[in-house]
């Protein structure tokens, strides 16, 4: 015969009275346009919607105002991105079944969908900038918080200057780096910060076929 007090207790915590009392972790709340903690990563501008801490670590959710010619580099991480453009028009790189590049031009209400460990890329390659939304799991929310810097979302964006070669390097440290948290950049392995760059800025005239679909 049990210890009447005690199964009294035990029944009290495990009645299911009790487990519906289990207290929502936050109140629901809203976040107006700008809202969020920006952060500048390579270049790039984004600032969260939704971070781990508001999701329970399952998801992260940013907004990029992406300008003309900018983008992150080709990369590929062990977990999937979604991408969903509110304005003007992304392109995403991806790999075709011919081992070739292909852009995919999406514009407002067009969603992309980066699965596992799928080499993509993001650029403005327009004269107009565009905004998205990036959905991923909080292990990505960690890598663009470990590189780069929180900013006010108004502070008015870097000069366009040439990069120094030292910049230039530190960039492409950037890529290596990644490595450590999963995200592997296929151009961390050149030698070169500003060739690393350059190529980047090539985007813009790529010849790459790009297609819609
Ligand atoms: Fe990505």
């Amino acid at each position: 015969m049990g210890d009447m007090k005690t199964d009294q207790i035990q029944q009290s915590y495990y009645s299911p009275e009790f487990l519906k009392l289990i207290a929502a972790s936050n109140g629901v709340r809203k976040l107006g346009p700008k809202e969020g903690r920006t952060r500048q990563v390579a270049g790039v501008r984004l600032t969260w919607k939704a971070t781990g801490e508001d999701t329970g670590y399952s998801i992260g959710l940013y907004e990029m105002d992406l300008p003309p010619g900018k983008g992150i580099p080709l990369h590929s991480h062990p977990y999937a991105e979604v991408f969903y453009v509110i304005a003007g028009y992304t392109d995403f790189l991806r790999i075709n079944a011919n081992g070739q590049e292909e852009w995919v031009r999406c514009g407002p209400g067009d969603t992309l969908i980066a699965p596992i460990n799928a080499l993509h890329a993001f650029h403005n390659r327009t004269d107009k900038p565009t905004r998205f939304i990036s959905s991923s799991v909080y292990y990505h929310e960690i890598l663009l918080e470990t590189f780069g810097k929180t900013v006010d979302v108004n502070d008015p964006l870097p000069s366009e200057q040439e990069p120094t070669e030292t910049e230039a390097d530190r960039y492409l440290q950037v890529l290596k780096d990644a490595m450590k948290i999963h995200a592997y950049f296929p151009q961390a392995n050149s030698s070169s910060g500003l060739e690393v760059l350059r190529d980047i800025e090539n985007r813009n005239s790529n010849s790459a076929e790009t297609v819609h679909a």
